[in-house]
């Protein structure tokens, strides 16, 4: 990655990581570490790789005899994953056309990203295409906001207080719950031996005040939607009484999440 990136891109990049990462994300790292059978010298690809919480993860796995290439569409988010590891190869591509060479990579990994797609059939036969014959897949996809109440709690504010638009932004991370959808999109791409399971693990904010600005103010404006102060704070004084039962000592917010782990085979 060496074009020019604008300081408020990398600065979205950072606050991303800081705000969503340690909180949420990182903690799912490791179902995808094993599922895909990363290990010692292995070559791996992280799709839709953010700021790299992933590709780390796999690198400390692989050690220096492998190679690890994280890709995302995200300028801001590749030169904020940059800062924090340089030695990972950063590149520039949507899932649907992936800058890489066919069958290079032991192991394919992507975290949250498939319900982002435009093309998610595309997208399986390119991470089908990077992988070795024998390779291994291994995708996490939020279940939907029935496994995940405290999201579930924050869309019903947001349906009320501020309209449908910034709920509908928040509902679609968990808009591809049903695993049938990304079995059929995998096997599209010609991948086998597909399994899925449902995993929980819990997510730890500073605090719930801090867990809804991230939203409000890190993921509504990705689009387009930008609040007023009045509405965040009608949004934060709502949010507060439904998600006090997420209390946690410390003035943190723990609740659990859940997510299907796909592992799969290009055989
Ligand atoms: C919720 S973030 C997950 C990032 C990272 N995997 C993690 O666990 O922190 C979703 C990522 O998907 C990326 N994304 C969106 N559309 C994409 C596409 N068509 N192909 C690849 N990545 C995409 C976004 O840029 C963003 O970095």
């Amino acid at each position: 990655m060496d074009q020019h990136v604008s300081e408020d891109l990398i600065d979205a990049g950072r606050s991303y990581e800081a705000l969503f990462v340690p909180a949420l994300f990182e903690a799912w790292t490791k179902h995808l570490v094993e599922g895909a059978g990363i290990s010692g010298g292995s070559h791996v690809l992280d799709v839709a790789c953010g700021t790299g919480v992933l590709a780390r993860s796999a690198l400390a796995k692989t050690g220096t005899n492998g190679r690890v290439v994280g890709a995302d569409p995200a300028p801001g988010m590749l030169a904020a994953a940059n800062e924090l590891e340089p030695t990972i190869e950063w590149i520039l591509c949507g899932a649907e056309a992936l800058t890489v060479e066919d069958e290079s990579f032991d192991c394919v990994v992507s975290q949250f990203g498939m319900m982002f797609f435009e093309d998610r059939e595309k997208a399986a036969k390119e991470m089908f295409r990077a992988l070795r014959p024998g390779g291994s897949l291994a995708v996490a996809v939020w279940r939907s906001v029935d496994h995940n109440p405290a999201y579930a709690d924050i869309i019903q504010v947001l349906d009320e207080n501020v309209g449908t638009a910034a709920a509908d932004a928040l509902r679609l991370p968990y808009s591809l719950g049903d695993p049938g959808e990304v079995m059929a999109a995998l096997e599209r791409g010609g991948f086998g031996g597909i399994t899925v399971e449902a995993k929980t693990e819990m997510a730890k904010f500073p605090s719930s005040r801090q867990m809804v600005e991230a939203e409000l103010r890190g993921w509504l404006p990705i689009f387009d939607i930008f609040l007023g102060e009045d509405e965040i704070n009608e949004v934060l004084m709502e949010s507060d009484k439904l998600l006090r039962k997420y209390a946690a000592p410390g003035g943190r917010a723990v609740f659990p999440t859940s997510a299907h782990i796909f592992s799969a085979r290009k055989v």
